[in-house]
């Protein structure tokens, strides 16, 4: 099967490991790619942007790709799919107004309640908004606020304060960037991140996962992307991922059959786990970055195959999902200043980081003397696997300790509450 994966992140660059592994694959490309992907894919950097729909058909056709899989939501929300799909191309990821859930917002509040899905009490403040609107809207919530720009904001565009003062200044934030914002009553409970394949009403869960949002130990400092995450979780109940496929995501994916809309693709249900159960953050139209590389790094189900099924409307009789009996984690390398203004172009050392099953690249480049640089705020994403959750994280800190790269960080203890049994439902 020839593959096209859109993207560059380290997302993409553990889907393209996952899918050369793959028998079937006989041919991998990818757009616009980085700096850790030659060896596994035809890197296309200079092809036209990754929502330029018209210059995403263009390259399939070039390619002739028998499937081509979008990671990045921005391409999702930019129709890239739905331009694709016209041209007769198989494509995993979910059409504009399916991706929507992820786009607005108020979009998948408005669903989650159709569906009876439990959530977050919102309410969204228009750009323009008085100064006394605020004030009234922020005397609605809190003690803590939630305040999330309602556009696309790749996860960062959420503030988590018990300072109204700090609350008020995101809100104007978002409101200078022109987009809406979303404030929310605080959910309480520890995260969950769980991908399901949705293929029409069929869902298949994947391993559930947690990501540590803020930048610094101990949960401090800015939330970002994603500093790191592990998989499975062992503070989770058994009837965990079940509860969450049947009190979420199937009914949301009936809900969006329902509507017109029928999701194709990977939903990324946000929770947090209180002691009523499953509640949802947020959704997401795509892998999420990091735990996709941890996920990844435990099944052993083809991965071709299996992200074709969904792209085919085959899911259904694809066969059940096989995993190692291992636990996996991912720790991020961001470059200095991450996540306000990440510097780039330092040079990155480290024979481990060409070795893509414990190193998997994000923003890297290579400059004109030919040296791997960074070139965007997450830099490398490490990979650690084991029998026992600590295990894995010693695999991923041993590898880290051989990586340099002025000015980076990353956090100390990715997983270390679980393996602690800090966590309390
Ligand atoms: N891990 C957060 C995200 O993918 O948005």
């Amino acid at each position: 099967m020839r593959i096209l994966v859109i993207g560059s992140g380290g997302r993409e660059h553990a889907l393209l490991r996952g899918l050369a592994a793959d028998p079937a694959t006989t041919d991998l490309h990818v757009t616009p790619g980085n700096a850790g992907m030659a060896g596994l894919a035809t890197v296309h950097a200079d092809v036209g942007k990754a929502d330029d729909p018209a210059a995403m058909v263009a390259l399939a056709r070039d390619i002739d790709a028998e499937l081509v899989v979008i990671g990045p939501e921005i391409p999702l929300v930019a129709g890239v799919a739905d331009a694709l799909r016209a041209a007769g191309f198989r494509v995993f990821g979910p059409n504009q107004d399916a991706a929507q859930i992820e786009g607005s917002k108020q979009f998948a509040k408005d669903v989650m309640a159709d569906a009876g899905v439990k959530t977050a009490r919102a309410e969204q403040l228009a750009p323009g908004a008085s100064e006394a609107d605020i004030d009234a809207a922020l005397d609605r919530f809190g003690p803590t606020w939630v305040v999330k720009d309602d556009g696309l904001a790749g996860g960062k565009g959420v503030v988590v304060t018990p300072d109204r003062e700090a609350a008020r200044e995101h809100v104007r934030a978002v409101h200078e960037l022109g987009n809406p914002v979303l404030l929310e009553s605080f959910l309480n409970g520890p995260e969950v991140s769980l991908f399901c394949l949705v293929d029409g009403e069929t869902v298949v869960p994947l391993i559930p996962a947690q990501d540590h949002k803020r930048a610094y130990d101990n949960d401090e400092g800015p939330n970002t992307g994603g500093m790191g995450a592990y998989t499975p979780l062992p503070w989770l109940p058994a009837e965990g991922v079940q509860r969450i496929v049947d009190e979420v995501c199937v009914p949301v994916a009936k809900e969006m059959v329902r509507r017109g809309t029928p999701y194709s693709g990977l939903l990324y249900a946000g929770i947090a786990w209180d002691a009523d159960g499953p509640w949802v953050v947020e959704f997401n139209a795509r892998f999420g970055d990091p735990e996709t590389q941890p996920i990844l790094a435990l099944l052993d189900t083809p991965l071709a195959g299996l992200l074709d099924a969904v792209a085919s409307g085959t899911l259904a009789s694809h066969p059940p999902l096989q995993w190692k009996d291992a636990y996996a984690l991912t720790v991020v390398l961001a470059a200095e200043n991450y996540p306000a203004s990440p510097v780039t172009g330092g040079v990155i050392s480290g024979d481990v980081v060409a070795d893509p099953t414990k190193v998997l690249h994000a923003g890297t480049a290579r400059n004109d003397a030919g040296e791997l640089v960074s070139a965007g705020g997450r830099v490398l994403n490490i990979v650690g696997v084991g029998p026992t959750l600590e295990a894995a994280r010693d695999d991923a800190y041993a590898t880290i300790a051989e990586i340099s790269l002025d000015g980076s960080f990353y956090r100390k203890d990715i997983a270390l509450p679980a393996v602690e049994g800090r966590i309390t439902l």
